[in-house]
C-alpha cells in the first residue's frame, strides 16, 4: 500500500447513505467499522465456493485474525470500505461490502484496487452496483485518478457490473484467467455521493 500526500481522507467513520435495491428494499450504506469483524466471518460463510474463489482466487473457508483486522480496521485514506445493509422485515442485515485499496499508480496519479463481495442470497439486487457507484464518487473526491480491478475471466457478474460503468479491459494479470480492468476518474465521477446513492441501483 502506498501512502500518498495527494490523497485526502475520504469519508468520516460515521458516514452513511441510503439507496434502493432492485426489489424495492431499502439499503443503508455505511463506512466499515472495527466491530464489523463478525460480519466478515458471517459473509464468508454465506458465499458459495465459487463466489469465494472469485473473491480471493483461492478456496478460502475462513479468515485469520490478521485478515479480519485488515478488512475491518480501515484508515479511510489508503483503505476505504463500505458495507451495505438490506432491509429484512423490521431490521437491516449485512448484505455485502466493497472497498478500495490504494496501490502503485501508473504515472497518471494515485490508483486504487477495488474488491466486492455480496452474500449469495442478496446477489443480483444491484448491491455491488450501488457500492461501486459510491466508492467511485468517494475515490474521485479523494484524489484517486484510476481504479483497477483484478477479476477472473469467468466472473460474469463482476464483469457485468464494471462494464455498466464503462470500465475498460487493460490486460491479463499474472495468474491464469485473471484479467485487469480499469476506470480513469475525472471530476464527473465525483458528483454528490448522497444524491447518487439515493437513486435506484440501475447503472
Ligand atoms: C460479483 C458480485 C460482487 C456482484 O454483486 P451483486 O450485488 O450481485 O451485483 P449487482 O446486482 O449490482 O449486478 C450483478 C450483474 O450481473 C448480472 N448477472 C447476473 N448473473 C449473470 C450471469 N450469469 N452472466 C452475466 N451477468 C450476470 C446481473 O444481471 C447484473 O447486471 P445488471 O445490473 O446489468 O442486470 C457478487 O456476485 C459476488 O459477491 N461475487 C463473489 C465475489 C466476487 O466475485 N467479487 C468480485 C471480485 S473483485
Amino acid at each position: 500500500m502506498t501512502e500518498s500526500p495527494l490523497i485526502s481522507r475520504s469519508i468520516d467513520v460515521d458516514y452513511s447513505s441510503v439507496a434502493i435495491a432492485r426489489d424495492g428494499r431499502q439499503i443503508i450504506v455505511r463506512a466499515i467499522r472495527p466491530d464489523d469483524k463478525v460480519i466478515f466471518e458471517d459473509e464468508l460463510r454465506h458465499l458459495s465456493p465459487e463466489s469465494r474463489y472469485f473473491r480471493f482466487f483461492t478456496p478460502k473457508t475462513e479468515l485469520t485474525a490478521k485478515e479480519l483486522k485488515y478488512f475491518s480496521e480501515l484508515d479511510f485514506v489508503n483503505h476505504v470500505g463500505l458495507i451495505a445493509l438490506i432491509q429484512e422485515n423490521d431490521t437491516f442485515v449485512a448484505a455485502g461490502t466493497g472497498r478500495y485499496i490504494v496501490c502503485a499508480g501508473n504515472g497518471k496519479g494515485p490508483s486504487a484496487e477495488v474488491a466486492f463481495e455480496v452474500k449469495e442470497e442478496f446477489q443480483n439486487l444491484g448491491i455491488a452496483t450501488i457500492l461501486l457507484r459510491e466508492l467511485t464518487c468517494i475515490a474521485s473526491k479523494s484524489g484517486i485518478k484510476q481504479l483497477v480491478a483484478f477479476v477472473l475471466n469467468t466472473n460474469s457478474k463482476m464483469l457485468s457490473v464494471l462494464r455498466k460503468f464503462h470500465w475498460k479491459y487493460q490486460s491479463h494479470g499474472g495468474s491464469a484467467g485473471v484479467i485487469t480492468l480499469s476506470k480513469e476518474l475525472s471530476n464527473a465521477e465525483s458528483g454528490d455521493i448522497r444524491t447518487s446513492s439515493q437513486n435506484h441501483s440501475e447503472g
